[in-house]
């Protein structure tokens, strides 16, 4: 059983909890993500990791509420306890792995959209921690929907703030965001976009033609996370890629996002599912 230290709520239907896995706060890696039950018979949540503390032991997770699990698990409070928590899966964010000189001589792009703050915010941190600046585009619906500007603003070099209502920062859709800036003459070696799918695919059909090198976290309805159940396929280039062994983050200029969105809704109906299941 994990233990829920912290419970809070971040904005409307997105909430953030410290959990109490010192195994996982003790290997994780920024771009790694979770799989969480809340009991015996609960759906498998896969949820990527937000920040962790090896030294107290926890892990913080963010979700957002889309459909009756989580919005069951938004009920739990501090106190309360996870079934099962297992991870760290998936690969460690490229960066983890890569030359930290080569690194500094780079600039870097992290573009998040909705909740994709969270997974993005580990790998900035992670960055300034090792005295990397890089540029960071949050993008939200709305300003109340905004999550972690604080946070990023204290590990970011520059943060760029957009909502589409125009109801705080610039007014527009993070990819707008990105024409200002390259329009202004920054120029950006890589980029690491995570967000919906919608707008993970427009970024990367964006940074395509600007010929900046992408890389995105997928996020695809997952079961075992194992590998073994075939959810979470994509087509990556000639590929077939299973995000949760294989990724999840993989090149987005070879990410098929349209097949990723198509199988994400089938999975939403028994019928659509039952499909699937014959396709694999
Ligand atoms: Fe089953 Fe990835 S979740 S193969």
């Amino acid at each position: 059983m994990y233990k829920i230290q912290k419970a809070e709520k971040l904005a409307d239907k997105i909430f953030l909890m410290d959990v109490e896995a010192p195994r996982v706060a003790r290997h994780c890696q920024p771009g790694q993500f979770v799989i969480v039950k809340m009991d015996e018979k609960g759906e498998r949540i896969p949820l990527t990791i937000c920040d962790y503390d090896r030294e107290a032991g926890t892990v913080t997770i963010v979700f957002q509420i889309v459909g009756a699990s989580t919005d069951k698990m938004a009920e739990l409070k501090e106190g309360d306890y996870f079934r099962d928590f297992t991870g760290p899966l998936g690969c460690a964010s490229e960066f983890v792995e890569e030359d930290l000189e080569e690194l500094k001589n780079k600039k870097i792009l992290f573009v998040a959209g909705g909740v994709g703050a969270a997974p993005v915010y580990p790998q900035v941190k992670w960055m300034h921690e090792r005295g990397i600046d890089v540029d960071v585009i949050v993008g939200s619906k709305t300003k109340e929907m905004l999550i972690l500007e604080k946070e990023m603003e204290a590990v970011a070099g520059n943060l760029y703030v957009c909502t589409d209502d125009g109801s705080y920062g610039h007014h527009g859709m993070v990819t707008s965001m990105i024409e200002k800036l390259v329009g202004e003459g920054k120029k950006y070696d890589r980029c690491v976009a995570i967000g919906p799918m919608i707008m993970m695919k427009f970024v990367c059909l964006l940074t395509k033609k600007l010929e900046i090198p992408t890389i995105v976290s997928m996020n695809p309805i997952m079961v075992d996370g194992t590998g073994m159940c075939g959810a979470c396929r994509l087509q990556v280039g000639d590929e077939i890629k299973f995000a949760c062994v294989d990724g999840p983050e993989f090149d987005g200029h070879l990410v098929d996002f349209d097949q990723a969105m198509k199988r994400q809704l089938m999975y939403k109906t028994e019928e659509g599912r039952a499909i699937l299941k014959l396709q694999e």
